[in-house]
């Protein structure tokens, strides 16, 4: 090993000479010659002693991934002034011939805004209209909304009571017939101040956010904050409590007494946070 060393020696020597200050040693090599000095020790002279040179950081980024869609910035607009009813109405006007939006939608098809009491105390939140609600022009009417009013109904609500809305105010478009496609990022984005604009006339004291695509577009995509991983946890949205919950359509999928019971959890914990009466039927459901 001796005779390596040497000539590693004699190469860093040469460098040196050439002008080199430093040089970049991987932690393998490092080791290798920690390891063959242990072994033969040789007087390493202080010129020969270099600063460990950080490994150079990749610069390359990845290519951000181009969006399905092209949409333009949300267009600015004000809220009118004036009672609630006034400010939601003309405000759902104004979704309803937002020109991008109806730009988005089939034929036929409708722009879909929230619906339910203005004075709601609970705000249900879905991602985007699916094939039953843009004919209807009314959110979550189709399976997975029936399902959404039962779970209402056994929180001792009526549906009419609540209010119910959408980050997205149109089914994104799709090139096939059936289905329905999750919205991009960027299409959210064009919606949000809508929802925003909601709450403010609202002002509900929970959002109930229905899956994962709702909790991206409310609170941003982070790969660790996936719903499985944090239902029935407490955000908050713009000074409001928030609490992620499965999205009906998974129940519907998903038939197990587990993720029932963990839905039902959610609902007793807004329904503890808004000092609502729970009976102990109620509490004992899915157990
Ligand atoms: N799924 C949603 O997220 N919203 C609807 O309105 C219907 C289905």
């Amino acid at each position: 090993m001796k005779r390596e060393l040497a000539a590693v020696y004699d190469e860093m020597v040469r460098r040196q000479k050439a002008g080199e200050k430093s040089i970049f040693l991987s932690d393998e090599a490092v080791d290798l010659l920690k390891e063959a000095s242990q072994e033969a020790p040789v007087a390493v002279p202080e010129s020969m002693v270099f600063e460990p040179v950080p490994r150079p950081k990749k610069t390359a980024k990845k290519a951000a991934k181009k969006p399905l869609v092209d949409v333009p910035d949300p267009a600015a607009f004000e809220l009118a002034d004036g009672d609630k009813q006034s400010r939601w109405e003309a405000l759902r006007e104004h979704v309803l011939g937002d020109a991008w939006c109806q730009s988005q939608v089939k034929p036929g098809k409708k722009v879909v805004f929230g619906v339910g009491s203005l004075d709601s105390r609970i705000f249900f939140c879905g991602e985007a209209p699916g094939q039953e609600e843009e004919i209807e022009g009314e959110p979550f009417v189709g399976p997975a909304g029936q399902l959404l009013t039962k779970i209402i109904q056994a929180m001792g609500l009526q549906r009419k009571d609540i209010y119910i809305g959408n980050i997205m105010n149109y089914r994104p478009p799709m090139t096939t017939p059936v289905g329905n496609r999750a919205p991009e990022l960027n299409e959210m984005a064009y919606c949000l101040p809508y929802l925003k604009a909601q709450l403010e006339i609202i002002q509900p004291e929970v959002i109930v956010t229905l899956g994962n695509t709702a909790v991206e577009g409310l609170l941003g995509r982070d790969p660790k904050r996936k719903i499985s991983r944090i239902r029935g946890q407490w955000f908050e949205f713009d000074g409001i409590p928030l609490i992620p919950t499965f999205h009906p359509s998974y129940l519907l999928r998903n038939q197990s007494m587990t993720t029932k019971r963990l839905v039902w959890e959610d609902m007793l914990s807004i329904m503890d946070k808004l000092d609502m009466p729970v009976s102990e039927k109620q509490r004992a459901f899915f157990k």
